[in-house]
């Protein structure tokens, strides 16, 4: 990581409304290229919805996103796609009837590249074969080679959720938003997964991820911010947050509230 170099992402005191609920509320952050950043929080901080406007799904109330330094407010989630701001999902959003190369194949031509690609090589089967390539390279970058042929509603959880990094992956991402990738994992699986993210940042792509696994929070990410009720709350190195008393009673906190 390079300390002062650009941010990668800028959150300018983001505000976002339902109705009369204040779901993010003057919310600033940066993220700088090339690092894990993690955003965590407690249960109804925010954290999804900040995500959601980032990647544009929700336009913000106000307040701004800049992206690469531009401001990329209330785009659409297609256009930020195609300047390689890609958001995963809690879950997985695989077709489950199609073979492991051909969800990742997908991948490929849902980023957009597709039509740039037809231009330069013409015909259709060369974009395929070109599509085909680098789904494979993607695969084996993830350890997937030996499953291509697989119909993916055959693979465990872990794979599948391996195989939902490498179909983000086939679309070019420079930044790549993950929303709680651990979620249901095992130990075994959530090593493996934390191995991809490393992985995946190594090859010059951004993280940022939202999850609840502190432990993977705190052995993959450079930077954590924590919001709290919609806002900032704090924002540090993981050691920094950990023992951070205003975190810990946050999470307390919700934890009573909860009880
Ligand atoms: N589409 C929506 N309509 C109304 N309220 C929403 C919507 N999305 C999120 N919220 C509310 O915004 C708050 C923050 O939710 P969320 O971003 O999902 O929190 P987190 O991901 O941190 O658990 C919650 O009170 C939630 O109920
Ligand atoms: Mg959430």
């Amino acid at each position: 990581m390079v300390p002062d170099s650009k941010p990668i992402l800028e959150v300018q005191n983001l505000t976002r409304r339902f109705g009369g609920l204040l779901a993010i509320n003057d919310f600033s952050f940066k993220v700088l290229p090339g690092t894990i950043h993690g955003l965590i929080g407690p249960n109804g901080a925010g954290k999804t919805t900040t995500f959601n406007v980032i990647s544009g799904f929700y336009a913000p109330t106000s307040g701004q996103v800049l992206y690469e330094g531009e401001n990329v407010s209330g785009r659409k989630t297609s256009a930020l796609a195609e300047l390689g701001l890609i958001r995963t999902f809690q879950g997985t959003t695989l077709f489950q009837e199609f073979s492991v190369l051909d969800n990742v194949r997908i991948g490929c031509h849902r980023s957009a590249k597709a039509g740039f690609l037809s231009r330069i090589l013409g015909t259709d089967r060369d974009v395929e074969s070109a599509a085909t390539a680098k789904a494979l390279e993607i695969l084996e970058f993830f350890g997937l080679q030996d499953l291509t042929g697989e119909p993916t509603v055959n693979l465990p959880h872990g794979h599948q959720r391996a195989l939902g990094m490498a179909v983000a992956l086939a679309a070019d991402p420079k930044l790549i938003l993950l929303d709680e990738p651990f979620t249901g994992m095992n130990p075994e699986e959530t090593g493996r997964m934390m191995e991809l993210v490393r992985l995946v940042r190594d090859r010059g792509v951004t993280v940022m991820l939202v999850e609840h696994d502190m432990q993977a929070v705190m052995g993959l990410c450079e930077t954590i911010t924590v919001m709290n009720f919609g806002t900032l709350l704090t924002e540090g190195t993981p050691e920094q947050v950990r023992k951070d008393p205003v975190v810990i009673e946050a999470y307390l906190g919700s934890a009573s509230h909860a009880a």
